[in-house]
């Protein structure tokens, strides 16, 4: 009988404010990728929820190119129909497209019956991707650190306690993460090099000691904040955004989504952060979400 293989991978809040290109968070907010062997080479898309106008369902769907060109690097012709289902809002700077090509890879790796260990799929997708923070989380799970070496990737994740509470607020606009790249500076002073170096450090040491009193100066970033927020509206007086029970609020990767970390009154603080993007004429929806611990899970059953 005929199996149907069936990923599902997190949604991924890259750089935290200081750890930038270097580390993510992993957010219970799902890709669902299941496929179907066909016996012809024909491969079919089905899309189904956030943003299908952002989703071509032809051959160009990044899904359906990522497997196709992995599976032809494993000689492999093989077609297959796809069935999407996005929780993961795109062009929003939470990771969907490392989503899609990390999901991609564990489906290639069901459908060829390869092996491809953990650094292999992190390195893999990296390559793809361009950058390892948002496929190592995406592919491990909770806090994950990682760094590029000589075409590979070295990453280490831990697990987010349950009594961290994130909020994210997703304003309705994408963003392409190459546009939020451009305007990053070429270079970096040392102090400015220090300043985050120092706070990227502790804020690992920190969660990976299990401890969760993040101080507000870990989301004090020099690199990429300050540069990318003059194509966000509203960014600034969010970053500037203060609440009792606030320990910080970052921008999501590339933007513009952002992601709060609060101890208290998750909603409360998700509605300010929204109202303020309102004040700037931008619509946004806000959500209160636990971290994903799981990382991509996959299985199979008879289609
Ligand atoms: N770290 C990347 C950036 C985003 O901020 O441009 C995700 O890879």
């Amino acid at each position: 009988m005929p199996q149907r293989f069936s990923v599902r991978v997190p949604a991924t809040g890259a750089n935290l404010g200081c750890a930038f290109d270097c580390a993510a968070l992993a957010l219970g907010l799902y890709l669902d990728i299941h496929a179907t062997p066909r016996q012809d080479s024909e491969v079919t898309v089905r899309y189904s929820g956030v943003n299908p106008e952002r989703i071509p369902t032809d051959e160009s769907n990044l899904i359906a190119r990522t497997m196709r060109a992995t599976l032809a690097d494993w000689n492999m012709t093989r077609g297959f129909d796809l069935e999407i289902e996005n929780q993961i809002p795109v062009g929003a700077g939470l990771g969907s497209s490392a989503a899609a090509i990390v999901g991609s890879l564990a489906a290639c790796h069901w459908l060829a019956d390869a092996t491809l260990m953990d650094e292999d799929l992190v390195s893999r997708a990296t390559r793809l991707e361009g950058h390892p923070d948002n496929v190592a989380a995406a592919w491990h799970g909770g806090f994950t650190v990682s760094a590029q070496a000589e075409g590979r990737v070295l990453s280490y994740s831990c697990a987010v306690p349950e009594t961290v509470r994130l909020v994210l607020v997703i304003p309705d606009y994408a963003l392409s993460t190459e546009k939020a790249r451009e305007v990053l500076p070429a270079q970096y002073s040392r102090e400015d090099a220090v300043h985050n170096l120092q706070r990227a450090v502790v804020l690992a040491a920190q969660l990976f000691s299990g401890k969760t009193d993040l101080h507000r100066t870990f989301f004090d970033d020099r690199w990429h904040q300050p540069q990318r927020a003059p194509l966000m509206p509203g960014l600034r007086e969010v970053l500037d955004y203060n609440h009792p029970d606030l320990s910080g609020v970052c921008l999501s990767g590339a933007g513009p989504s952002v992601l709060a970390f609060a101890l208290a009154n998750a909603e409360m603080i998700g509605e300010e952060i929204r109202q303020i993007f309102q004040g700037k004429g931008i619509n946004s929806q806000a959500m209160v979400l636990p971290a994903d611990n799981l990382g991509a899970k996959g299985w199979s059953l008879p289609a």
